[in-house]
């Protein structure tokens, strides 16, 4: 009994940044921020905007085209490393956002990995008969934990949510497999120090400094991303028993157009077998592999029985991918 996708939901905040808005604020320019990442523009939460309403948003959608209601769910997993608190989780939060009790529900802290970790837990607990209807959600707002002073990582995140509602279900189609890789001893090329939540959002008076803000060894860490994403990638084909060449779209995370572009070509994939929206939304960390899956569904670039993967690479630093028979 494997768990199969019904329904993909994403949401955003409201506020609009594009490549211009950031020219006046840091020493930067629209020209480089393109041509080194493929960004144009990102949505960023606001003073007194919630990360947990935006994915409870996110959430009731991806219910709503399940034609389930938030008391038909059994489980609650997020991905993320934005809650605004220690403890309660970031699910707890939002299962009290969707007005339901008596559920598990909780985090998994992979940072941009965190969809493709929860949608892994999720999907092994669901085989083991656990769950049968199971929300599993990404959801971050790394804009809100840069130096707003230092424009090597403040133009590169945007902030967001994505929903998947899983459910059980006899049959060739769902999940496949997943697989998950860690390799703590990098944990220094991307990390950030858990002081202020989302407090410190992009028209704050509160700032983060620069020793409170994501501290990025970028060149080392897009090495490392495309060699841990191709590997992961053809890792999980393998051990599903599938070809790559049957593989008909992958949702890569969306953190540098040149790391996916780099991923293809090391795989040998033509640019239409890879979905790339990083342009719209900057890099959503946990956010980013939901919030493509929900858009390549509604540009109708996932067909019934079509085999997708989704991979990812993030601080930790972790990466991984899932593979799904849709
Ligand atoms: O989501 C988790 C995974 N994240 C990643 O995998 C991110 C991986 N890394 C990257 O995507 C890229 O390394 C970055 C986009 C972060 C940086 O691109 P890069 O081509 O590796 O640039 P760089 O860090 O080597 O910097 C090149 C130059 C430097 O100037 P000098 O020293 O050559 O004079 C930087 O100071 O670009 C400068 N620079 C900028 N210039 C204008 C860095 N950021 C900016 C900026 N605007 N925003």
């Amino acid at each position: 009994m494997g768990s199969r996708i019904v329904g993909t939901g994403r949401a955003l905040p409201r506020t609009r940044l594009v490549n211009q808005d950031l020219e006046s604020r840091l020493d930067t320019s629209d020209e480089w921020i393109r041509s080194r990442t493929g960004i144009e523009q990102r949505y960023v939460l606001t003073n007194g905007e919630s990360l947990v309403d935006i994915a409870a948003e996110a959430s009731r959608t991806a219910l709503s085209r399940a034609g389930l209601k938030p008391s038909d769910l059994e489980a609650i997993v997020v991905g993320t490393v934005s809650s605004d608190f220690g403890f309660p989780s970031f699910a707890c939060q939002l299962q009290d956002r969707l007005g339901i009790t008596d559920i598990p529900a909780f985090d998994l802290a992979a940072a941009c990995s965190g969809f493709i970790y929860a949608l892994s837990v999720a999907d092994a607990s669901m085989r083991s008969g656990d769950w049968k209807r199971v929300l599993v959600v990404g959801a971050d707002a790394l804009s809100t934990m840069v130096d707003w002073n230092d424009r090597r990582t403040a133009v590169l995140f945007g902030d967001g949510a994505g929903a998947c509602v899983l459910v059980t279900e006899p049959g060739p189609r769902g999940v496949l497999g997943s697989l998950l890789r860690s390799a703590g001893q990098h944990w220094n090329l991307l990390s950030v120090r858990n002081s202020a939540g989302t407090r410190c959002t992009y028209d704050s008076e509160v700032r983060r400094t620069a020793d409170e803000g994501i501290q990025m060894r970028g060149p080392e860490l897009f090495r490392i991303a495309v060699r841990s994403m191709e590997e992961v990638t053809r890792r999980v084909v393998e051990k599903a028993g599938v070809r790559l060449e049957d593989v008909a779209l992958i949702l890569p995370h969306q953190a540098n157009a040149r790391i996916i572009n780099a991923v293809a070509d090391r795989l040998g994939l033509s640019a239409d077998k890879v979905f790339l929206n990083v342009g719209r939304y900057g890099n959503t960390s946990a956010a980013s592999v939901p919030i493509a899956l929900d858009e390549a569904l509604e540009a109708n670039r996932i067909h019934d029985n079509d085999l997708v993967l989704l991979n990812a690479c993030g601080g930790g630093l972790t990466w991984g991918a899932n593979l799904v028979r849709w």
